[in-house]
């Protein structure tokens, strides 16, 4: 891999130790994927944020880094809603460490605004052909497909070794010829909403880490294709997608059929939402918010929460830039005793840990509930969810401004 003399300077340790140590962990990176040089990043998203993840070996690491990040840089949902905590019973000591690894991300100038959408803040930019290193697997999907930028699934360090350097080593979906199709997935039937996050994890299984295109019958919005790639990035690794027609990739170029085909037909997205009825249990925790909810999505729980009273835990998850942006969803929300929750999610937070069965509307939270939260999880829409919560037969008293 190609070095310039600055980085060969870093590299041997000229710019110090934790330059040294970043710029290995990239060249190391690079050597293994074949990358030809560093290129510069337009921002950084950081995953590894979360105690519950990191433990005490990369509250460690982190904390004896030095230096300040050279390009916007961001960070991933942590195990706990930063200034509320206490909401979602989290124990004093987990919030000391909590806190301790925010402080450390905080002293190297990185944004301690902890969100897995960070394309949908006021402020942290990002366009079509932009390179990054961003490390959710959610964040990279979007970025990648739906915007059109280009980063590959980063692991914690790396992304941040990147965010230091200000450069990624070019290798992956960097690279024109790595973005392309490589099975086409046709879809028999029409989708809406839910119906994306089911599919994402019907599709991710089958396809793996394969770049895939899907023809569809319906044409999905922005939220219908976040919960779809997030999905497809759990259950199976895929980091881009295409949609004919929709994805800009897709409308800009001219892609080859691909040789390897698959049909998705109703029964199998079906199936996904049979997952209620196959529990034989009723959930305990309901959470909506994987990936944190978008403004359109906090609109709809208001509407669908509004002059109700929920019976059960009902969390929701978003992004604290916008739970400020709309406080009256918020108001509305919490009215009914639901709860939204801020900086942390369903799946990195040891919140969700003390139930057996939590209801999701999100794939991806489907897919990792159960690993990584010890619960059963099943899935349903929405309207759903809010059911669940409310209990199946409160109706709705009001009408919502
Ligand atoms: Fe985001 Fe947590 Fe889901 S990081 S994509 S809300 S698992």
């Amino acid at each position: 891999m190609y070095l310039t003399k600055e980085e060969e300077q870093i590299l041997n340790g000229e710019a110090g130790e934790t330059l040294r140590q970043a710029i290995e962990i990239l060249v190391a990176l690079g050597d293994i994927y074949g990358a030809d040089r560093l290129i510069p990043i337009k921002s950084a998203q950081i995953a590894g944020v979360s105690y519950k993840t990191m433990g005490d070996a990369g509250l460690e690491w982190i904390s004896d880094l030095q230096g300040k990040v050279k390009v916007p840089s961001i960070l991933n949902p942590a195990g706990m809603d930063l200034e509320a905590w206490e909401r979602l019973r989290i124990s004093p000591d987990f919030a000391e460490k909590q806190k301790s690894i925010i402080q450390a991300y905080k002293k190297l100038g990185i944004r301690c605004e902890c969100t897995c959408t960070p394309y949908a803040l006021e402020d942290f930019d990002v366009g079509y052909g932009d390179h990054l290193a961003w490390s959710e697997s959610s964040a990279v999907s979007y970025a990648n497909s739906v915007i059109g930028a280009r980063t590959n699934r980063e692991g914690g360090p790396s992304a941040l070794s990147a965010a230091l350097l200000g450069k990624t080593a070019n290798y992956g979906f960097h690279l024109d010829e790595n973005r392309v199709p490589e099975v086409s997935i046709d879809v028999e039937c029409s989708l809406q909403k839910s119906d994306y996050g089911a599919l994402g994890y019907v599709a991710g299984k089958l396809v793996g880490s394969k770049v895939p295109i899907f023809r569809l019958k319906s044409i999905p919005e922005a939220d219908e294709l976040k919960a779809l790639g997030a999905a497809m990035a759990a259950s199976g690794a895929v980091a881009l997608y295409h949609v004919n027609g929709v994805t800009p990739e897709a409308c800009k170029l001219d892609f080859a059929e691909t040789a390897e085909k698959i049909t998705i037909e109703r029964n199998q997205i079906d199936e996904v939402y049979e997952s209620r009825r196959k529990a034989g249990e009723e959930p305990e925790l309901i959470t909506i918010g994987c990936p944190h909810c978008s403004a359109a999505e906090l609109k709809m729980a208001a509407e669908l929460l509004e002059g109700k009273t929920v019976s059960k835990e009902f969390w929701i998850f978003t992004s604290r830039e916008l739970a400020k942006r709309y406080p009256e969803y918020i108001r509305i929300i919490e009215k009914s005793g639901a709860k939204v929750v801020c900086d942390t999610c369903m799946v990195v937070s040891p919140a969700t840990n003390s139930y057996s069965c939590v209801m999701v509307n999100s794939g991806k939270a489907f897919a990792y509930v159960p690993g990584m939260c010890g619960a059963k999880a099943v899935y349903g829409d929405m309207e759903t969810c809010v059911e669940e919560a409310v209990g199946r037969t409160q109706k709705k008293a009001g009408g919502f401004h």
